[in-house]
């Protein structure tokens, strides 16, 4: 039998599979007993104006959309008024005739403005703590103010990246326990945010969204709105497969960054340049996907998501050494480019104490001013452990090596000296 061409396995019923949405009917979708909605959304409030939101609200703006920005922040609202922010240039173009736009964009603080809205978009971060334990709090406290003003009729999708059973335990029992039934009077979705700031190859609309519903109906009502924005959506069966979706998608990034610094590890004392092992193994057209060394990782995703996965494991006890694996690797990247940088300068008889190391690019790739958890921020503040070597002193030179001077100089050091001082680089 033919296999079906993926664009032809439409699916208007809200159970799995992708939809071409070019094709898509787009009907008004069945709704509840209670007809809980009077026809399709056509107002959304994103609740959280930052990298994901801003561009997100554009899009439904730039859709036809009355759009309500809702942000706790006074000068986030305010770097947006003020054009200040990342985006890309078409998106940068959609600002200016949006904010001009005020009958239909509205930046806010009042949560009060989530009753007016026939949709909701919640975009609030979900990063770790110092221990890389999830901060829920913004995440609880968005969800909190959403079922607060939560009105028969809303479709509510959440995108923050999260752990499985987010959505359940943050807005489907919460607003059920409202009295509001999912499913019935509100539809309620998890669709992952797949957004890459700077990434002009790839804008949002043009990469497919996830979409799992609590109830078929709610996997139809949210795959509707979000059709307004994305080319492509692929459906799932629950709000917690869409969510260990994103959750596989970010740890499969960070389990390969790891393995590729692996290889640089390898190469180094072989005398073999990484990158070259790579883009040669990347020629197999099947089964390989490359991924490069670096000094670490940084933003919001790589560093984080995984630690979400990790922490959902050990709650169910499960145990998961190969991501824990990969974030040790990684979390010790920027140390381990300290110390390269050390046996560096020594190697050109210079010490880490009375050296300054110029970091260039702070934020985690070109185009973004995110330096949130960035490699250069963790390596700037990385202790410097010194590598297992032997240290000499040359008196000539006053300088340290990590081979004894084989001149002899007069005063050169016969004896092991001059361990550098543990210090933080800059
Ligand atoms: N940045 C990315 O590249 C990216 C890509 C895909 C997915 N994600 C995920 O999307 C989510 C948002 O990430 P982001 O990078 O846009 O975060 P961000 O920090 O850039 O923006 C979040 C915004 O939410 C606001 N906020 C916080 N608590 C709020 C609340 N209770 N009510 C209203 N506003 C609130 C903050 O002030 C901030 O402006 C995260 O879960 C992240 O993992 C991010």
């Amino acid at each position: 039998m033919r296999r079906p061409e993926r664009s032809e396995i439409h699916n208007n019923s809200g159970m799995r599979g992708e939809t071409n949405v070019s094709d898509n009917e787009k009907a008004a979708r069945s709704d509840g007993p209670n007809g809980a909605s009077a026809g399709p959304p056509r107002s959304v409030a994103v609740v959280g104006m930052g990298y994901v939101g801003l561009p997100t609200a554009l899009a439904f703006h730039e859709a036809g959309f009355e759009v309500l920005g809702l942000d706790v922040s006074p000068t986030r609202l305010a770097a947006i008024r003020d054009g200040d922010v990342d985006l890309l240039a078409e998106d940068h173009l959609r600002l200016g005739v949006a904010l001009d736009d005020q009958a239909r964009f509205r930046l806010t603080d009042d949560p009060e403005v989530l009753a007016l809205a026939d949709a909701v978009l919640v975009c609030v971060p979900t990063p770790v703590d110092h221990h890389r334990v999830p901060l829920l709090q913004p995440l609880q406290a968005a969800c909190q103010a959403v079922i607060d003003h939560a009105r028969p009729g809303q479709v509510i999708v959440l995108t923050s990246t999260s752990y499985p059973g987010t959505t359940r335990d943050l807005l489907i029992e919460p607003l059920e326990a409202h009295s509001l039934r999912v499913g019935h009077d509100v539809h309620v979705a998890f669709a992952p945010e797949r957004i890459d700031p700077a990434n002009a190859r790839f804008p949002q609309e043009q990469v497919p969204r996830v979409v799992g519903g609590a109830t078929p109906a709610c996997t139809t009502a949210a795959r509707d709105l979000l059709a307004a924005i994305t080319r492509k959506l692929h459906t799932v069966g629950s709000p917690e497969t869409a969510e260990l979706v994103k959750l596989l998608e970010n740890t499969f990034r960070a389990v390969n960054i790891a393995l590729a610094n692996e290889f640089a590890e390898v190469c180094a004392p072989l005398g073999l340049d990484p990158a070259e092992v790579v883009e040669a193994a990347a020629t197999k057209p099947y089964g390989f996907m490359p991924f490069y060394p670096g000094p670490g990782v940084g933003g919001h995703c790589i560093p984080v998501d995984p630690h979400y996965l990790l922490w959902h494991g050990r709650a169910a006890g499960l145990q998961l050494p190969v991501v824990e694996a990969a974030m040790t690797g990684i979390a010790m990247r920027p140390a381990r480019v300290v110390s390269q940088v050390a046996e560096r300068l020594s190697s050109d008889g210079l010490g880490v104490a009375g050296s300054s190391v110029l970091l260039v690019g702070v934020a985690y790739k070109p185009g973004v001013r995110d330096v949130r958890a960035t490699a250069p921020s963790a390596t700037a503040s990385a202790p410097w452990t010194p590598p297992p070597t032997t240290w000499w002193s040359c008196a000539p030179a006053t300088q340290r090596s990590t081979t004894p001077c084989s001149a002899r100089h007069a005063g050169c050091s016969t004896t092991p000296t001059g361990r550098p001082r543990r210090r933080t680089a800059r």
